[in-house]
């Protein structure tokens, strides 16, 4: 069984396969209605799809755009994604997902595919922190915006940004506020800027009351489980702990599975703070207290910027988001 083709409704339909393509692009050609309805029909009954790599490589657009993602599992990705989708279809656009599992060599194979399948654009998250894939879609002269997560070496690109150190100051001063200064703080993966940035600003209101110290700092990488095992770390190496500050929010989750398990009681015992405000984080038991980021706004922002760097209407643009203190039941 093949693939339906014009030649089949053109036989068909007994006439020309110029014909059947003129009437299927509805380009302006003098056939009867009749005729025009007939190839239709055939080509409804045949369910004819198509060919859009074809019309691509005539048109050079394909009127898809890529994104790349580093772990569709943390909801934040994925909410980030449902924001481009929406607002993609309603500007016309197909998107095609890449997950790359915060890999280097999956980014770069993805980048790779994503431009043999001829896509007009790439909104790109790294995982790795890497530019490599960059290059290579600078090489082949691909519309691009950064998304997230900014790579040092290539801070003129098109991005879109939260105010990470602000928020993790706006959340710190929050539980200052609240009497808190034993105030843990779990990273993200260390090798992406974001996490840095997050760090710094801790640093940075910590030292301001003097209350800043190193030991306070726990290594971690974004994921439930890299939140479960600083907990553990945090709780095994220190007894004095009254607030925990994690740089997302599914740490955060891991974390209060930990000290629930292990008998304390939040806020009471020790208050948390998450960084995201991933939908889920308002259903949670008891609710997180986190540093909410626009991630709907985000996503949209961001393909938006994509278009108009395809259609060459914006370089070189730069959008920078404020975060939102958001209080619950955690703190
Ligand atoms: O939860 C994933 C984290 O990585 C978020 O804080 C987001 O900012 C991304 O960088």
């Amino acid at each position: 069984m093949t693939k339906v083709t014009m030649k089949d409704i053109a036989n068909l339909a007994g006439v020309s396969k110029t014909t059947v393509s003129m009437v299927l692009n509805k380009k302006n050609i003098n056939v009867s209605e009749t005729t025009k309805n007939k190839i239709l029909k055939i080509a409804e009954e045949l369910n004819y799809i198509p060919n859009n790599v074809a019309r691509s490589l005539s048109t050079n657009k394909s009127e898809t755009i890529g994104i790349i993602i580093p772990d569709i599992t943390n909801p934040f990705f994925s909410e980030i994604a449902r924001a481009i989708e929406d607002t993609a279809s309603k500007l016309n656009y197909n998107v095609i997902f890449c997950n790359t599992d915060n890999d280097n060599e999956k980014e770069k194979k993805y980048v790779k595919l994503l431009i043999s399948k001829l896509v007009d654009g790439v909104i790109f998250i790294t995982g790795s922190g890497n530019d490599e894939s960059l290059d290579i879609l600078d090489n082949n002269n691909i519309p691009l915006v950064l998304v997230d997560r900014d790579i040092e070496k290539k801070k003129n690109y098109c991005g879109v940004y939260t105010l990470n150190e602000q928020g993790v100051i706006d959340g710190v001063n929050y539980l200052l506020r609240k009497g808190k200064k034993k105030i843990a703080f779990v990273t993200g993966a260390k090798e992406l800027r974001i996490s840095r940035q997050r760090i710094e600003g801790y640093k940075k209101i910590m030292l301001e009351n003097n209350i800043y110290d190193e030991g306070l700092i726990f290594e971690s990488d974004f994921t439930i489980e890299g939140g479960m095992q600083s907990t553990e770390k945090i709780i095994n190496s220190r007894n004095d702990i009254q607030a925990i500050f994690y740089s997302n929010d599914i740490m955060a989750f891991g974390g209060i599975k930990v000290l629930i398990r292990k008998g304390y009681n939040i806020p009471e015992d020790i208050s948390i703070i998450g960084f995201d405000n991933i939908k889920i984080s308002d259903f949670m038991e008891p609710e997180l207290t986190t540093i909410g980021q626009p991630i709907y706004e985000i996503g949209k922002i961001a393909c938006e910027l994509l278009v108009n760097v395809i259609n060459k209407k914006v370089y070189n643009r730069q959008i920078y988001l404020k975060t939102k203190l958001i209080i619950r039941g955690t703190t």
